[in-house]
């Protein structure tokens, strides 16, 4: 059955019965189905500068509390962070080391950390079971043995998630080592690490409060913004630039693009350098994704104004619209000596044959979730993983230490977008078939976060580390998550 008809035929049901709460779900559920979409996004003036959360490397120490921050003019704004205002500071660490972190919860409810792509052990991996109090503190010890990459951290406490990291608590975790070192990409001023996300904000003060609607297509925001600052602008040289990019919104998928078309070139996924760098001139972005790309401000005149923005694309309930993310203003003339490398790391394929077990995870959005039941899944747990809904204690998938597997996470039924990810380990993606068809760009190198769009099927492969523990694999929506779309495998 077609989800309009559904929703039609369990409406009348509802107003025959007098349910009147349901009634309201189908109300809004029929909105949805009438081409509500995500919010729709309010470009800014481009004129606050751009800024940048502060660089660690050493003495890391992280409190999480809440902070007034200046998100729109002139108005003071209550977010959460790691020090002071919102966000977090990039730590930046160099393979190889142990990194000691202490962690103080000045939260008034409970929290945690994730390492989100960090292949640490289960302990301090921040499993939604590993709590800590508000007014406690915890101390990491995180052994750092994987490639260079642009990893992140943010809370994962089960259901409060989506709320604490859109008030603010999100960070970047940046790993160095000497193979990506040796290739002399842009750094310095050269470098930007950006985070992108929207936030809704009524009378100045951030609105997390989604209804059963925004549950299931994802809360959205009007307001885009990028390292917390609404509409920025930077000023940029005419030379090449490295720009690593995190997607860290709850649920807003974007379609990266520069405004004027111009080719930009991924060199980098989730999990660091990708072989070779690949041209293209627009990439989707899910929650919880990053791609590390290379763009060539060199043939502009100073004085020209580039936008880095989100395209419209297909593929789901998002993706209406194009809009402006944030503006590059061409300054200054420099001369830049970098040449692009054309091979930038050794990506070795695994290989399908030495899998030992395949596993299929069918991912059910709230309508396919419903069962035909009048209000079957309304409510929590309207998002399922193999028609699961996430249990702390229960063990839903065990896999052997070493091993490797096929997942496949299957979307051909769903009309929704799940961006799903496992932690513990980098996946590489092997197919993608309905939906989009094929691989994009990003999705050539190692990945922990995987964009499966309505109607997709997409088969990764990996390997599971040697050590063993409790890990959650999840949908990366983070109101998707927070219902309950999320399971537990145990490595043995
Ligand atoms: Cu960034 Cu379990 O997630
Ligand atoms: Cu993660
Ligand atoms: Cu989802």
């Amino acid at each position: 059955m077609k989800r309009r008809e559904f929703v039609k035929r369990s409406c009348a049901a509802a107003s025959v019965l007098s349910m009147l709460p349901i009634m309201q779900s189908c109300m809004d559920n029929m909105n949805m189905s009438m081409g509500s979409n995500a919010v729709t996004v309010k470009e800014g003036l481009f004129s606050s500068a751009l800024s940048f959360p502060s660089v660690i490397t050493s003495n890391f120490s992280m409190n999480a509390k809440g902070n007034a921050a200046g998100l729109l003019n002139n108005q003071t704004t209550r977010v959460l962070g790691y020090s002071g205002g919102i966000l977090g500071p990039t730590l930046k660490v160099d393979r190889g080391a142990t990194i000691p972190i202490t962690f103080q919860n000045n939260l008034s409810e409970e929290t945690n950390i994730h390492w989100h792509g960090l292949l640490i052990p289960a302990d301090v991996d921040g499993h939604p079971k590993n709590i800590v109090q508000s007014g406690s503190s915890f101390n990491f010890n995180l052994p750092i043995n994987q490639r260079a990459g642009t990893y992140w951290y943010h809370p994962h406490p089960h259901g409060k998630t989506a709320r604490q990291v859109f008030m603010g608590l999100a960070g970047f975790f940046i790993v160095n080592d000497s193979e990506e070192q040796a290739l002399n990409l842009p750094s310095g001023d050269q470098e930007l690490l950006l985070v992108i996300q929207d936030k809704r904000i009524e009378n100045g003060q951030l609105n997390y409060s989604p209804s059963m609607n925004e549950i299931m297509t994802g809360y959205t925001g009007e307001y885009i913004l990028v390292n917390g600052t609404y509409a920025p602008f930077h000023n940029v040289a005419t030379r090449q630039y490295r720009i690593r990019i995190l997607n860290g919104s709850t649920a807003r998928v974007y379609n990266i693009a520069l405004n004027d078309n111009q080719t930009f070139y991924v060199i980098g996924a989730d999990g660091g350098l990708l072989s070779q760098p690949a041209g293209v001139n627009s990439l989707l972005l899910g929650p919880g994704e990053r791609v590390d790309i290379l763009v060539d401000f060199k043939s502009y005149a100073v004085g020209k104004e580039v936008y880095l923005m989100s395209k419209t694309f297909s593929g789901g309930v998002q993706g209406q619209q194009d809009f402006k993310i944030m503006k590059f203003v061409v300054n200054r003339q420099e001369t830049d000596t970098f040449t692009k490398p054309s091979q930038l790391s050794v990506i070795q394929p695994i290989a399908p044959g030495s899998s030992s077990k395949t596993r299929t995870m069918k991912i059910k959005g709230m309508m396919e979730g419903m069962n035909g039941n009048m209000g079957g899944n309304m409510g929590s747990g309207m998002h399922t993983i193999n028609d699961k809904v996430y249990d702390l204690d229960r063990i839903d998938e065990t896999v052997i230490a070493g091993d490797t597997e096929i997942w496949e996470f299957d979307n051909s039924d769903g009309d929704e977008i799940h961006p799903m990810h496992i932690h513990g380990v980098q996946f590489q993606v092997l197919s993608r078939t309905g939906g989009r068809g094929s691989l994009v760009a990003s999705e050539m190198g190692w990945k922990d976060t995987i964009l499966v769009m309505s109607r997709e099927k997409v088969k990764i492969i990996m390997t599971f580390p040697q050590e063993k523990g409790v890990f959650v694999f999840h949908c990366h929506n983070l109101e998707h998550e927070d219902d309950g779309m999320m399971l537990n495998y145990k490595i043995v």
